[in-house]
């Protein structure tokens, strides 16, 4: 059967823990792995701007003996002349693997039902579950181990990143907080979800309006932009709404003295964060950025010997 990536929970907890046992070793030994040689191809489709999925991406590929084919939107017929379905029958027959960053989670899901190869969700509107590898694996890289540990995000509640985070935090037994106002929760189904994986793996979660109550304690304090792709119109009602709710040096008293910063960038200062906060010596983001070419290289290996 092929293994997807569409979502966090598509693997197992631990899987999660295999990929990142894996992505640790890759880093330490990036060219021992081949799984691509030939070079097989793998379709790398943008239909969202993008740095860091698509360097990580073409670089991994390449780095697995492969060859990375990047598709933007517009270039190829997806979309406009022609269907989900189809584009998967016809990409599966030429590349080992279809990554895909696009709008609708629907789409991954039916991109995914029709290929042959691997599907891998790299961001939807929902969820964005190759940079919570990478965010896991920092995270493991500084303090060690993942279980137990708290994780306060911060700000948009129905962003794509929170949803990951509740899932693939609540995966990883860690316990995962949510502060964010009450008209940006995150997706029922994501909070349920980890709810009941948190049951079984030892975390725990919680969705608060309340700033000070998710940061409690916190190992990790997490943000990402107020305005995600696709958003822009929106800008000035979530600057409004939001206020409060950006990560300052004050605001971060509350966590642990020796806690970390994260942000999947790109970042805008002054907004969901301060300058001083991410370019301080709390931050990881940078460490974050590079665990991408790693994560996800563990990943497609992960996922072709396992399909
Ligand atoms: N964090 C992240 O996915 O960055 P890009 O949008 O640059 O790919
Ligand atoms: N939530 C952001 C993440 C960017 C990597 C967005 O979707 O734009």
């Amino acid at each position: 059967m092929v293994r997807h990536f569409r979502r966090d929970d598509d693997i197992t907890p631990a899987e999660q823990a295999q990929i990142i046992d894996m992505a640790i070793a890759m880093k330490a030994d990036p060219y021992a792995h081949k799984p691509l040689a030939g070079p097989k191809s793998v379709a790398l489709i943008f239909d969202k701007p993008s740095t860091r999925t698509r360097v990580s991406f073409s670089v991994g590929v390449a780095d697995l003996g492969g060859n990375p084919l990047i598709i933007q939107a517009g270039e190829s017929q997806l979309g406009a002349k022609e269907s989900i379905a189809d584009t998967a029958r016809v990409l599966d027959r030429m590349v080992a693997a279809i990554v895909w960053r696009t709008f609708a989670q629907s789409g991954i899901d039916e991109m995914a039902a029709h290929s042959a190869v691997p599907v891998i969700n790299s961001l939807s509107d929902d969820f964005h579950p190759c940079q919570l590898l990478a965010d896991l694996m920092t995270i493991r890289e500084h303090k060690g181990s993942l279980a137990g540990l708290t994780v306060a995000f911060l700000g948009d509640g129905s962003s794509n990143m929170a949803n990951s985070y509740l899932v693939a935090c609540a995966m990883a037994g860690m316990n995962v907080r949510v502060a964010t106002p009450a008209r940006y929760q995150p997706l029922a189904e994501a909070r349920e979800t980890a709810t009941r994986i948190a049951s079984e793996t030892g975390g725990s979660v919680l969705v608060t309006p309340d700033v000070a109550e998710a940061l409690v304690g916190a190992d990790v304090v997490v943000t990402d932009t107020w305005i995600s792709m696709g958003q822009e119109s929106e800008k000035e009602r979530r600057v409004a709404d939001f206020a409060g709710y950006g990560v300052t040096a004050e605001l971060m008293a509350p966590a642990q003295s020796d806690g970390l910063f994260l942000h999947c960038l790109p970042a805008f200062r002054g907004y969901e964060v301060d300058a001083e906060v991410i370019d301080g010596p709390q931050s990881v983001v940078w460490d974050a950025a590079e665990n991408r070419l790693h994560a996800q290289k563990a990943l497609m290996h992960f996922l072709f010997t396992s399909s």
